[in-house]
């Protein structure tokens, strides 16, 4: 018997079926998944896109590379903002607008959206933008975040967004990869109250990306920041005069392949990854996902929660919505400004039926406790989505209950920056759902698990996720370095994507996401997940978060170490200790049990709330660790915190 890739050791048998009156009136009716691959998709290009040209070959596959469409002309901004204007929707709001500082509200409607790009979009060209321009924006959530991407894509220029946490060294770099001769920024963004110095960041990394030529500064908090002149430019001067209507700037038709945007990825080694994303395959892939996995009415108010920095904000705030015409919320902040029931606030005055946000997110409002929540009416939600990384089972049950007041689905959905649109996920309406599971691919989605040699694993067997077709919206590439997208995806089976990820499929075919495959600890040659230990930790009354990593061990090869952050700021005991690791084993089995558990009031992550066990396995090793006990220790603690705020720099 050969070992598993990945062994299975928790379950879960919790199941909610779709409620009736929602599979009633869904978008997606169950025989979405009888349709063939090429039907759905030629289908889907034909209508939900508009077309200048319409294309003749629906996709062409020369492994690793994909086109789709081919033939097609079309530009994205049209598809976003002039199309509903034209069709008369140009008074509907497009995003609701909520800035941090209390109070701050604007709404804007696809009219004034397509005015402020057009304007935007002329004013570029007066610095010489045109297509096949590289654009930066560094930028905090305020729709001219929006207005700007959406202003490259009208005129053909490609643009790199980069999140505005980003040091300055992150930004030039990318910058100085993707050759940006124009860079969009503002004075300074809100956060938690203070402000964010995003010009002054943007001119120290300007000193290393000497091919930008102009800045274009949006004036957001009205503080003083340093201008270049002949190099910056303020946004409100420079599109003054500038003609707002669309017929002065036509929007640029593309060919289906036309580059759309870079959006930079770390992972796990030193230098970011340039994803490229295109034109038409990538807003359809978005748009349909959208669609059908939102379940978005004409009269929807949609909210995703992310940054607009992020692949979820360029799909899933920005393209993938505007496209279908969806309302959307927009908001500046952070979720605990000035008071911790923020976000709920935010549902019950916009009567957000569609709430899209991280399991990191999920288990801060649950730490924080429910309470918030219940000061507010939440009853306008019909629909709760999840992305960025496994959810435990009890934050999945959390967020149902206690902002879904137990009536609404939750779609858990997986993909990547590298997929663009959501691959793996339930459909509302028709899908049983299982907390922690992010059920089935898409229709037009060929996803599977593998061993290590290459053989799909059948139900109930744990390995690695694959994806076996080209699908619209995948990445074209990475900018300049053929040969890193050839290793990092496809060189382990050849012509099948490898996503990085381990997964498994239980015997109703369902697939459950096990996290990053450098993150499986192998203890005593089990090949054992950390997301199902944390998750069997997360199950615990008491216990918040939880981040869990392999050391080296002298008699296992790897001893499981936990780190736990309690609800409520709770200090840890040696009672507590022993009372978890006791719980993980009736949970899960012994062999899951932590050697040591390290409370800690804060876990290490990412900008985009990823927790990072990549540094805590080195927290691990560094320090010897006793055989079965730590308890809070200050000194690791503030490692960690050390050590996590110094790499997120780096990123
Ligand atoms: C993880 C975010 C489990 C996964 C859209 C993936 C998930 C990486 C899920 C991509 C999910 C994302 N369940 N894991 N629903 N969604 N991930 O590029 O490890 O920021 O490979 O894209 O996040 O992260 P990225």
């Amino acid at each position: 018997m050969t070992t598993p890739a990945i062994e299975t050791i928790l379950t879960e048998d919790r199941r909610y079926p779709p409620p009736e009156d929602f599979a009633a009136q869904a978008n997606a009716q169950p025989d979405i998944y009888e349709r063939s691959f090429d039907e759905f998709w030629e289908t889907e290009g034909r209508e939900r896109l508009s077309w200048f040209e319409p294309f003749t070959q629906l996709y062409e596959w020369k492994p690793p590379y994909a086109k789709w469409f081919l033939g097609g002309k079309t530009n994205v901004t049209y598809n976003c903002v002039d199309r509903h204007v034209e069709r008369g929707l140009g008074d509907k709001v497009a995003y609701h607008w909520e800035g941090e500082p209390e109070g701050e509200r604007r709404d804007v409607t696809f009219a004034e959206l397509q005015r402020e790009t057009t304007r935007l979009a002329n004013a570029l060209k007066t610095l010489g933008v045109g297509k096949g321009t590289a654009v930066g924006i560094y930028m905090g959530m305020v729709p001219e975040a929006a207005i700007a991407m959406l202003a490259c894509a009208r005129i053909g220029a490609p643009h790199t967004v980069v999140f505005g946490g980003f040091s300055a060294d992150s930004l030039s770099d990318r910058l100085h990869d993707m050759e940006c001769e124009v860079l969009i920024t503002q004075d300074e963004a809100w956060r938690r109250g203070t402000t964010v110095p995003l010009k002054r960041t943007a001119d120290e990394a300007l000193r290393e990306a000497p091919s930008v030529r102009s800045v274009v500064v949006l004036r957001r908090t009205g503080n003083d920041v340093p201008m270049t002149e002949g190099r910056d430019f303020w946004w409100h001067e420079l599109v003054e005069g500038e003609p707002d209507d669309p017929a002065s700037c036509p929007c640029e038709p593309m060919d289906s392949e036309d580059l759309l945007y870079l959006l930079y990825t770390s992972g796990t080694t030193a230098k970011p990854k340039g994803i490229a994303h295109t034109t038409a395959g990538y807003l359809c892939g978005v748009a349909t996902t959208h669609h059908y996995i939102f379940d978005v009415e004409p009269d929807s108010v949609y909210w995703c929660a992310a940054d607009i920095g992020w692949v979820t904000g360029h799909s899933y705030i920005v393209y993938g919505p505007l496209c279908n015409g969806t309302t959307g919320v927009l908001y500046e902040g952070t979720p605990d400004f000035p008071d911790k029931d923020r976000w709920w606030e935010i549902v019950e005055r916009y009567e957000v039926d569609i709430l899209y946000t991280a399991p990191t997110a999920i288990r801060a409002h649950m730490k924080w406790g429910h309470e918030h929540a219940e000061k507010h009416d939440l009853s306008s939600l019909r629909l709760l989505g999840s992305v960025g990384e496994p959810i435990n089972p009890e934050a999945w049950e959390w967020y149902r209950r206690h902002i879904g007041g137990g009536r609404t689905p939750v779609v858990d959905t997986w993909w990547q920056t590298e997929t663009g649109m959501i691959m793996i996920s339930p459909l509302p309406g028709i899908t049983t759902t299982k907390p922690g599971s992010a059920t089935k691919p898409f229709p037009g989605v060929d996803a599977a698990v593998y061993d290590e040699s290459g053989n799909e694993v059948g139900p109930g067997g744990g390995g690695y996720l694959v994806l076996r077709r080209p699908w619209p919206a995948m990445l074209r590439g990475i900018y300049k370095d053929d040969e890193r997208y050839a290793e990092t995806y496809w060189s382990k089976y050849g012509d099948v994507y490898f996503a990085g990820d381990g997964a498994r499929i239980d015997e109703d075919g369902d697939f459950w996401l096990l996290g990053r495959v450098d993150d499986v600890m192998n203890v005593s040659g089990h090949r054992i997940s950390t997301i199902e230990v944390e998750s069997a930790l997360v199950d615990h009354p008491r216990v918040a978060e939880a981040a869990v990593c392999g050391r080296n061990d002298a008699q296992t090869g790897q001893a499981i170490v936990a780190y736990v952050t309690l609800k409520g700021g709770e200090d840890g005991s040696v009672e507590m200790l022993e009372e978890l690791r006791n719980h993980v084993a009736r949970k899960i089995g012994p062999i899951a049990k932590p050697a040591n558990i390290v409370f800690t009031p804060e876990l290490p992550k990412t900008r985009s709330g990823k927790i990072m066990r990549r540094l805590l396995r080195d927290v691990a090793e560094q320090r010897t660790l006793g055989d079965t006990t730590t308890l809070a220790d200050p000194g690791v603690v503030e490692e960690i915190r050390d050590r996590a705020a110094a790499e997120a720099t780096e990123e």
